[in-house]
């Protein structure tokens, strides 16, 4: 069933665990997110990034993640990763997606403020859930590219205070961790979790999670993580199974068993990081 992520993300705080939110941008990808959702009977955000879109097309995304949605017994949410345009929220909300990120944290406090205030108008009045970003999460997100080194953790006061302003549902913070491979190891900063988490109410977003540590991600969740968003694992996998496809017969041409096979992969770990963020 389609619902809002606010409806997931709200049980995942109660009941403390983290629900996945996985990047994709093909049919296949959203199948095995799907296929893994019920196999292991969870609620799932399926995501897609403003250049995933440009991509596959809005209409044609929308209608493969809504179609799968609706016939499926699990709670899946339709959300749009990393949206830094009004007009992107806007058409996503025509489209029939349940949530919106706005990511106007590349802007000073006040304008990050008031764009993200400008979708949570339009978004809750359609229903429709919102995450925002503050502090920077570095990396490549989308066509925000954030200097590696120059990262920007979230303040937890400012966290409180940005909430309160603007209305989001969640929150997206930088503790520590990036978008893509990462070079050395990710170091979170579990203290300023803990700080964030004492002063904001709605539930909170770890992006960039890919390559982090599955005792690392536990422990985040423990702290409060509701949402972990995973693109660049997935990618692998998907990648993995292509090439595994080719390694049995490198002259294959069949495209179903080269993408039969790297979603059979990429189920496989939608799977694992399923189990993993429910901490049973
Ligand atoms: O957060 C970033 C996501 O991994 C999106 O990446 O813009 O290449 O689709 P993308
Ligand atoms: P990774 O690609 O590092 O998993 O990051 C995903 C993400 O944060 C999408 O918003
Ligand atoms: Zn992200």
């Amino acid at each position: 069933m389609l619902v809002t992520t606010r409806e997931i993300l709200n049980q995942a705080q109660n009941s403390g665990y983290a629900v996945g939110a996985f990047n994709v941008s093909n049919m296949e990808q959203v199948q095995a997110v799907v296929a893994a959702a019920e196999n292991e009977k969870a609620a799932v955000i399926i995501q897609a990034s403003e250049s995933a879109l440009k991509y596959a097309g809005l209409e044609m995304l929308s209608s493969i993640v809504i179609c799968a949605a609706q016939k499926s017994p699990v709670p899946i949410a339709l959300h749009l990763d990393h949206g830094t345009a009004f007009e992107m929220v806007e058409a996503c909300i025509k489209s029939g997606w349940t949530s919106v990120m706005i990511d106007a944290s590349a802007y000073d406090f006040e304008l990050n403020i008031e764009k993200t205030k400008k979708v949570v108008e339009i978004a809750h009045r359609n229903n429709i859930s919102v995450e925002a970003e503050l502090g920077r999460i570095v990396g490549t997100e989308d066509q925000i590219s954030v200097k590696e080194g120059s990262e920007l953790f979230t303040d937890p006061d400012e966290a409180a205070e940005f909430v309160e302003r603007t209305g989001v549902d969640s929150l997206a913070i930088a503790i520590g961790t990036a978008h893509g491979k990462y070079k050395g190891e990710p170091k979170l900063d579990f203290e300023r979790l803990k700080l964030i988490k004492n002063c904001v109410e709605v539930p909170l977003v770890l992006h960039g999670a890919s390559g982090v540590s599955s005792s690392d991600l536990q422990q985040a969740i423990k702290l409060g993580i509701n949402k972990i968003n995973i693109d660049t694992d997935l990618r692998q996998a998907f990648a993995d199974g292509c090439r595994e496809a080719f390694a049995k017969n490198q002259q294959e041409y069949d495209i179903r068993k080269i993408c039969g096979c790297a979603r059979k992969k990429m189920f496989e770990v939608v799977s694992e990081k399923i189990r993993l963020f429910s901490l049973k």
